[in-house]
């Protein structure tokens, strides 16, 4: 019989039945597994990870998922967003620290108005001309990613969260719909934008089950960039009582993604390193080839709070980049400062 793991190199999938097996027997699977997404990773990037700037800019949100630290119903949040000259300030800084990515996130925050996106992009590629601009602010309409992408805006993201239609209701209140989720991504796609979607794994009532229907969104969606990271519980939502996600699952997915998805960019996200000491490491390991400092002023980094203990010093800021290269290059690792596009392989 025809190991699950080179049937996985081979086709760059698996059918629901397989990836459920791989799923449930980590234990036989995962020394081969990280073998292989370590040969593919070292194939596409070399010892290559790249870094963009994180600029939070506003944790103002019209949603409530039900595991968000910036969901709307939490009033123990000190609200912000930050103005157009503190964002460019910010991407300035980072400019010149060398960044050549910058990727805005921010809530739902209705004040961010295509007008106002527009004038943020035009400034940000004055200051970077040859900058790649990333968006993470969530549903918009057509027409709306349509106008930012004719702006400037080269990249977004948007984790569709759960594929699972069951699951996704169980962490999003009733006026959010993943039928919502992917008409945006699929506009994304089409406009051209690189896409990255993402879940977060151990999430509440998550079965391996759905993370295999996770698996099968993505290759049927194909982003250009894949963002996963342990569920770590924030004490003012609904699930502030329900258990982290697990670090050994996420560094299992991410080297099944990297097989997946041989030269997509993978983050090793700050979920990950807040959970682990050594997650971003093990997470670089097995396939991970991008690493997204923190480049937002002090006053947001201490109150962009998805989950509790979110980590926004020494290493997540870009402040710290030298220390950074030095570090990674001990094991072997070169921090690269490109814009590193997503490039279109066999
Ligand atoms: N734990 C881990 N990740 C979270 N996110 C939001 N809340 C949490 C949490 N409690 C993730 C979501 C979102 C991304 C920006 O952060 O997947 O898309």
């Amino acid at each position: 019989m025809i190991d699950l793991v080179d049937k996985l190199v081979k086709y760059k999938d698996l059918s629901e039945e397989e990836f459920l097996y791989l799923l449930d027997n980590q234990n036989d699977f995962s020394e081969k597994l990280f073998k292989e997404s370590r040969k593919i990773t070292n194939k596409y990037f070399k010892n290559k990870i790249f870094v963009r700037g994180l600029l939070e800019i506003s944790n103002i949100c019209k949603n409530n998922c039900y595991y968000c630290g910036i969901r709307r119903d939490n009033k123990n949040v000190k609200r912000y967003r930050m103005s157009k000259e503190n964002i460019l300030k910010s991407v300035q800084f980072a400019s010149d620290l060398g960044f050549k990515t910058f990727v805005l996130q921010g809530g739902e925050d209705p004040y961010f108005t295509d007008e106002i996106l527009v004038d943020i992009i035009k400034n940000i590629k004055k200051i970077s001309p040859n900058s790649a601009i990333t968006l993470s602010i969530g549903e918009r309409e057509y027409n709306s990613y349509k106008i930012l992408k004719e702006s400037g805006a080269d990249r977004f993201l948007l984790r569709h969260e759960a594929a699972s239609n069951e699951l996704y209701k169980k962490l999003h209140p009733e006026e959010m719909s993943l039928s919502n989720r992917k008409k945006s991504l699929k506009y994304l796609k089409e406009l051209k934008y690189q896409t990255g979607a993402g879940f977060m794994v151990g999430a509440p009532y998550q079965e391996n089950k759905d993370l295999v229907k996770d698996l099968k969104f993505l290759k049927n969606l194909n982003p250009e960039m894949i963002g996963i990271g342990p569920f770590i519980s924030q004490h003012d939502t609904v699930f502030s009582k329900e258990k982290n996600g697990s670090v050994d699952l996420t560094i299992y997915l991410l080297s099944i993604l990297r097989i997946m998805f041989p030269n997509a960019n993978l983050p090793a996200t700050t979920a990950l390193a807040t959970l682990s000491e050594n997650g971003r490491v093990r997470g670089i390991e097995v396939g991970a080839n991008v690493f997204m400092p923190n480049i937002s002023p002090d006053f947001a980094k201490e109150n962009y709070n998805l989950y509790d203990n979110k980590l926004y010093t020494n290493m997540e800021c870009a402040e710290n980049l030298e220390t950074l290269k030095s570090n990674f290059k001990k094991i072997g690792y070169e921090i690269v400062m490109d814009k590193g596009d997503f490039v279109q392989v066999d």
